[in-house]
């Protein structure tokens, strides 16, 4: 199946409603089972095992060809062709203890680079959803990145929780950040700040590294409304985990100047 516009405007519907119904199936398990994972205060639960579970065995038929690259299994790795990038719960600290930002996350890779993105916010039943080329959209409504200079700015930043090395670079860039903008956020689902960044509620957002499964779906949503998004070094692949650095054009180069030389060392 080639991806032109039309094929993807078919397929997104049908991945739309599984993604629904992913959510109302996580909302279904409020006081999971939890496992421990490896790495700091690292966990997965019955929840995300589900979820992950139900979108492979319903996404698979739409595109039979596609492979699977999802947060749950052993084996991770992109293929040439299709690829499901897939996060059954981004933020599942959150999840756990009923701190509401968590989403499902969708992506669809071809050939490397992101060509659907969906992202689901379970709690506030919230759908952010873009076809490469398309425009992007939350519930249907057209969204786009703000125009908020960098004094005014929100900007939204991650910890790097399960790599505590990184704490004296991200806390010493978010200072920086702090001192020449509006104020800083830190909300526990990477998917959601960059869908946030992308729907203009926030102005730009970086953490020192994430997972292909934490920011395809979203980076594609971002730069369909208008938002920009790279690595500390370069363009963004979505192979291997990387820092991740995205704004509105307002501020985007701005916060990289600022951001990057906290991590030169790393
Ligand atoms: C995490 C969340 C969090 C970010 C971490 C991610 P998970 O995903 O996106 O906001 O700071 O780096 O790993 O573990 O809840 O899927
Ligand atoms: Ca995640
Ligand atoms: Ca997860």
């Amino acid at each position: 199946m080639a991806t032109n516009m039309e094929q993807l405007q078919a397929l997104l519907p049908q991945a739309e409603a599984i993604v629904r119904q992913a959510g109302a199936l996580v909302n279904s398990l409020k006081h999971p089972q939890v496992y421990t994972k490896e790495g700091h205060a690292n966990f997965v639960t019955e929840a995300d095992l589900s979820s992950q579970k139900f979108l492979l065995e319903n996404l698979a038929p739409l595109l039979p060809e596609a492979h699977f690259f999802a947060e749950e299994q052993k084996e991770n790795h992109l293929v040439p062709g299709f690829n499901w990038v897939i996060d059954p719960i981004d933020g599942t600290t959150n999840f756990m203890r009923g701190y509401r930002p968590c989403a499902i996350s969708v992506g669809l890779v071809k050939d490397g680079a992101a060509v659907l993105g969906l992202v689901y916010d379970v709690w506030a039943q919230e759908l952010f959803t873009a076809i490469k080329g398309g425009g992007a959209f939350c519930n249907g409504q057209p969204i786009r990145a703000s125009q908020a200079p960098l004094e005014n700015a929100l900007i939204s930043f991650g910890t790097s929780p399960y790599y505590r090395d990184r704490a004296q670079a991200t806390f010493a860039a978010v200072k920086d950040v702090f001192l020449h903008c509006g104020d800083v956020r830190r909300s526990g689902s990477a998917a959601l700040d960059l869908c946030y960044v992308a729907a203009g509620r926030c102005d730009g957002f970086f953490e020192s590294i994430l997972s292909p499964w934490d920011f395809c779906a979203a980076s594609l949503i971002l730069q369909e409304a208008g938002a920009q998004i790279s690595t500390l070094k370069g363009p963004l692949r979505c192979d291997k985990a990387t820092a991740v650095l995205a704004g509105s054009p307002a501020v985007f180069q701005a916060l990289c100047d600022l951001v990057r030389p906290h991590f030169a060392g790393l």
